[in-house]
């Protein structure tokens, strides 16, 4: 981890306003929901930080605006020390690309009739990232091989896969297009516990692989301390601690975060190892998922 670079992502003062008169995107006109209150955290290259927090506290509203999704209603977030909205505004293809969401459901991200090949080929053809459509296939291979999953996968369909695979290929769809930020929001949630554990497994290794910096939404306190280098407690839209990971989970400062604690099970014995290869994870690929 980088401490003295540049942040890669500078969120400062994030306000997230929905409905009333100062909404963005806002589903319901009627009622105010501050959903972000004056959020600042930076991003740091081969960094994960952890966003933890109950339902409702503003984990997705961040995520999808650190990725450019959600405006803010006041506030800035800065990719590379340049204000998103402008960087969107001027180059709208390339900056998407530098900032990936992989939300928890699979199968509502991928388009149920096409192969999983013909998922991934898209991104790499949309931002122009292969010459052709031969390109585009080998380039599959290598990310399924990434992801744990094999080349005969390309040619299934999202129903034929099980709950883990399709969370693979979300993946390896975000990573096509390298970017240099994955948002990953409770990706894991949903998974039995085992392959919950072997997704954490890839995703930290692809992170020293591919230097990515990721944003890990997770209700799951006790997968924060595992993932993350920091965490940030969110408490209906504020950030009520913030600090390494180490720190938050061993000597947790604020109420929140000690009853947030305290009401989680332990761990699975399965998510307690960091760090495990991803030959690990291929080698059993396919066995039980
Ligand atoms: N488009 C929207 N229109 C109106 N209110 C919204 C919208 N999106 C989110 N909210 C509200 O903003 C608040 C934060 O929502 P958000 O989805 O960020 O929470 P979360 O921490 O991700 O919750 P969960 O753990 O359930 O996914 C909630 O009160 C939610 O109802
Ligand atoms: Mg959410």
């Amino acid at each position: 981890m980088t401490t003295t670079s540049q942040p890669v992502v500078s969120v400062e003062d994030l306000t997230v306003v929905f409905g009333g008169s100062r909404a963005i995107g806002s589903a319901s006109r009627g009622t105010v929901v501050r959903a972000l209150e004056d959020i600042s955290i930076d991003l740091r290259e081969d960094e994960t930080l952890a966003l933890v927090g109950e339902s409702g506290s503003g984990k997705t509203t961040l995520g999808r605006a650190v990725v450019g999704l959600q405006p803010p209603t006041r506030g800035s977030v800065r990719l590379r020390g340049q204000p998103l909205a402008g960087l969107l505004r001027r180059d709208f293809a390339r900056t998407r690309r530098r900032l990936q969401i992989v939300f928890q459901d699979p199968t509502g991200s991928l388009t149920p009739w096409l192969t999983v090949g013909d998922a991934i080929c898209e991104p790499l053809l949309v931002h122009r990232l292969v010459d052709d459509r031969a390109d585009a296939r080998r380039w599959v291979v290598e990310l399924l091989e990434l992801v744990g999953l094999r080349p005969e996968h390309a040619d299934r369909r999202p129903r034929e896969l099980s709950g883990g695979q399709r969370q693979r290929v979300t993946i390896a769809r975000a990573l096509a297009v390298a970017p240099d930020v994955l948002v990953c929001d409770e990706i894991t949630s949903g998974l039995d516990a085992s392959i919950r554990a072997r997704v954490i497994n890839l995703l930290t290794d692809l992170r020293r692989q591919l230097h990515l910096t990721y944003v890990f939404i997770t209700h799951d306190l006790h997968v924060a301390r595992v993932v993350a280098d920091r965490i940030a407690v969110l408490q209906e839209g504020r950030m009520v601690e913030y600090g390494p990971a180490a720190q938050v989970f061993d000597q947790p400062q604020h109420p929140y975060t000690q009853s947030l604690l305290a009401a989680q099970p332990t761990l699975a014995g399965a998510c307690t190892q960091r760090h495990r290869p991803v030959g690990d994870i291929r080698s059993t690929e396919g066995v039980r998922e």
